[in-house]
């Protein structure tokens, strides 16, 4: 059977400006994303059971949100219309009817708000699922906070959606609301989309309004009042954040991670995080950070785009950001893994010790006060503390390589680029500025001098 055409026709061009921001609503900030990837999300998946098109109608910061797509999304496969004055919500639909008519010679068409990122993919397959007796399908919910949303008004066989500012005092007090997620017959719409005007106290043309006409219409009621939470507010941007937040940290902990205070971690969409890992307060989980099983993470480590293996340990107050940190390894209290620190299996990472672009084989360490920046080092080498690979010349990054089973001693300095192959050890307060071949010893600090008898000279008479 060939799949049904569909249009999903998300409405994005409004200024959001109860937002407050300088930047158009779709891209709000939400959890790491921006809102428009939510709903890009959610309706995604309607591609393998209808043959979809994507379509958008932009208008404020419209080649911002472009540029969005370009970079992370096939923009071929998004149609884009643009409303250059918002006459509002039932005019952008019009807009965009306008400019690909195509659309109405095909079997429904979707129509969803950008700014209500909590609707799940599975409220989309049940509003595809439940308007095949109806030409025209809203979903309603019920909320004891009706405030802003526009009205469910019974009326004979069908229903009014009647605006928040047209609502009569009697109206307001209506309970059951529309969602902004609609589905209807092609042929509904190219009956009626002409007939909308904009006689209401905004002056704008309702999309709503389609609903007026009672020609075999429903408002289905959905239980669930949280997912269709509108983002009109900062207020309830960070609302959504919460419950995105919530919702993660019930996905993660019915897959069996451990947390000792979950109001008061931040885990994002992508994260993901193995059984028997056990995450402490005040831990920020972003981007693709990847977390294996049974991991400790104590209080106050942000953790950005990095992968966790199996059995590590972060102690507290660590900052890592697109880093590798290996099975059974320690890392922390204080430590910072910058951008492309590797760390293998079963190492160490200590208090106060910055790591960048270097990688650290299995079993070595580096336990305090340190700076690894452009390194290589081995296997089991021990790396003292107060280390410091001296990288940069003021121009150029250089590498310092370090062989496996090196001693480093304490308050020593590379400088790079410089070579210290496998089995050296170097005596504590070096700075190394020639290669040493494998097995060699190394000492590079002047020569103690020491005057008997002579302190008093430099102490304070008490
Ligand atoms: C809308 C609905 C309301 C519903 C609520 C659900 C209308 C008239 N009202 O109200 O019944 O309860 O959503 O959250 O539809 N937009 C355009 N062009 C315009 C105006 C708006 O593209 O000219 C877009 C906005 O970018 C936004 C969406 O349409 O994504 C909804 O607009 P908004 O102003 O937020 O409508 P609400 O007042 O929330
Ligand atoms: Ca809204």
């Amino acid at each position: 059977m060939p799949k049904k055409k569909c249009t999903i026709v998300v409405l994005a061009a409004g200024k959001g400006t109860r937002l407050n921001l300088d930047i158009p609503k779709a891209l709000a900030p939400l959890n790491g994303k921006k809102l428009v990837d939510y709903t890009l999300k959610a309706c995604s998946h309607l591609q393998s059971d209808l043959d979809l098109t994507i379509g958008f109608v932009l208008g404020h910061g419209k080649e911002k949100i472009q540029a969005h797509f370009d970079s992370l999304y096939d923009e071929k496969n998004i149609k884009i219309a643009t409303q250059d004055v918002q006459n509002g919500t039932g005019h952008a639909l019009q807009c965009y009817l306008d400019q690909y008519p195509e659309t109405l010679d095909q079997d429904e068409i979707i129509v969803t708000c950008v700014d209500t990122p909590l609707i799940t993919s599975e409220i989309y397959d049940l509003l595809i699922n439940s308007n095949k007796e109806y030409n025209a399908t809203a979903i309603s919910f019920m909320t004891s906070s009706p405030h802003g949303y526009g009205r469910i008004y019974s009326e004979g066989s069908g229903f009014k959606i009647i605006e928040e500012k047209d609502c009569s005092e009697i109206e307001k007090e209506i309970k059951e609301v529309n969602s902004g997620l609609y589905i209807f017959k092609s042929s509904y719409l190219k009956k009626y989309i002409k007939s909308l005007d904009n006689k209401n106290k905004s002056g704008e043309f309702y999309l709503t309004d389609l609903f007026k006409f009672e020609e075999n219409i429903q408002a289905l009621n959905y239980k669930d009042e949280k997912i269709f939470l509108g983002i009109n507010t900062l207020e309830q941007l960070e609302l959504a954040s919460k419950i995105l937040n919530k919702s993660k940290v019930k996905e993660l902990r019915n897959n069996g991670v451990i947390f000792k205070d979950s109001d008061n971690v931040y885990i994002e969409d992508d994260v993901d995080i193995k059984k028997g890992s056990v995450i402490h307060p005040n831990v920020f989980l972003y981007g693709t950070t990847k977390v294996g099983e049974e991991v400790s993470i104590e209080p106050g480590v942000i953790i950005l785009n990095s992968l966790i293996e199996k059995g590590a340990l972060i102690k507290a107050y660590s900052y890592i950001e697109n880093a590798i940190v290996g099975q059974s390894s320690f890392v922390g209290p204080f430590a910072r893994l910058r951008p492309q620190a590797e760390l293998g299996e079963n190492t160490k990472v200590g208090n106060f010790v910055e790591i960048k672009k270097s990688v650290l084989k299995k079993g070595s360490k580096v336990s305090h006060l340190s700076y690894v920046g452009d390194a290589e080092i081995g296997e089991r080498a021990n790396i003292g503390c107060g280390f410091i690979t001296c990288n940069y010349d003021g121009e150029k990054k250089h590498k310092t390589i370090i062989g496996d089973d090196c001693f480093i001693g304490s308050d020593c300095q590379t400088i790079a680029p410089v070579k210290i192959e496998a089995d050296s050890f170097v005596a504590a307060g070096s700075t190394i500025t020639k290669d040493m071949p494998s097995g060699s010893f190394a000492i590079a600090r002047s020569k103690q001098v020491t005057k008997e008898g002579r302190a008093k000279n430099f102490l304070k008479k008490s």
